[in-house]
């Protein structure tokens, strides 16, 4: 049985199956209206959410399946001290795949470990966002031609930015891809993702604080949100939140052929100004990410 807690339980080979279904699914959708019938997803949201949690339901719904789940840990029995382990187990009674986000890193393992139905990491903590790597990877294939050969720029917390280091470590299995990490010193990437994922792989990165001095330079600009939630200070939070803030003024000096990435939800890092400009690929990753989770629920299945 297969889970996917980090975008490393795929395979690159995998990876490319993965976007020739959710192109053809985005071709043919006829064809896969029915692939679910009978079955049903599990959406376990212990943390708030609207893309992920919305597209999974969207996604197996229009693979013809059905979706059960709760979208608070509150409304679960985590409310009462139940543990995730034993969450699983029930869950996994209920339904024939789980989708599964927790404040916790690890949590989506532990589940995995637990459960008798296949599991999908659906972001941990600061830790993982595997499924949302799946549709920034289609976006970029989509956009882009393929996924090396690029230099992309990180730009925002990428301390806290779950997605940034999932990205990042999926990217590390391409050819040719080069790394811009743009933050405030307090929100630089972190170490063990410096170390052990851009040096072990050999991908160039350099590391700056200012945005206008790399952006002509990039063929991507991943904007990232500041992670309120992930702070220990409040202060500190507001001091920090505005570092970025993405204006037409300052794509001026931008290729014309770049692609502006954010995994969203925005807070005030991208002008709404930048919406209708070309470059602008935000919401396309909304939609390839429903495309690309349906790809993997059929994979995941077996179907
Ligand atoms: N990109 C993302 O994970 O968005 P949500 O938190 O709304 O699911």
């Amino acid at each position: 049985m297969k889970h996917l807690i980090d975008i490393h339980d795929l395979s690159v080979e995998e990876i490319d199956s993965l976007i020739k279904t959710a192109n053809d699914i985005i071709a043919h959708p006829d064809r896969y209206s029915e692939k679910c019938r009978g079955k049903k997803l599990a959406s376990l949201f212990f943390e708030p959410s609207t893309r992920t949690r919305l597209s999974f339901e969207a996604a197996m719904y229009e693979l013809g399946g059905n979706v059960l789940g709760f979208s608070e840990a509150m409304s679960s029995s985590a409310a009462k001290g139940e543990s995730v382990a034993d969450t699983a187990k029930t869950v996994s009674c209920y339904a024939d795949i789980i989708a599964m986000r927790h404040p916790k890193e690890g949590a989506p393992m532990v589940a995995a470990m637990n459960a008798s139905v296949p599991v999908i990491n659906a972001g941990d903590g600061g830790h993982n966002h595997p499924t949302q790597t799946l549709a920034d990877l289609l976006t970029i294939h989509r956009e882009k031609g393929g996924l090396g050969n690029i230099t992309i720029g990180f730009c925002g917390d990428l301390m806290f930015g779950r997605t940034v280091h999932s990205l990042i470590s999926a990217l590390s299995r391409y050819p040719g891809v080069k790394t811009v990490l743009i933050s405030p010193v307090e929100l630089k990437l972190p170490s063990y993702v410096k170390k052990d994922i851009l040096a072990k792989n050999g991908i160039p990165y350099v590391q700056t604080t200012d945005l206008d001095e790399v952006i002509s330079s990039l063929d991507i600009l991943y904007m990232t949100r500041v992670q309120r939630e992930r702070f220990f200070s409040e202060e500190e939070y507001l001091r920090l939140k505005d570092s970025y803030i993405l204006t037409p003024e300052k794509l001026k000096n931008a290729r014309s052929d770049l692609s502006v990435m954010h995994p969203l939800p925005r807070v005030n890092e991208i002008s709404v100004a930048i919406d209708d400009d070309p470059r602008a690929c935000y919401f396309k990753q909304v939609l390839n990410g429903k495309y690309m989770r349906m790809a993997l629920i059929l994979d995941l299945l077996g179907l």
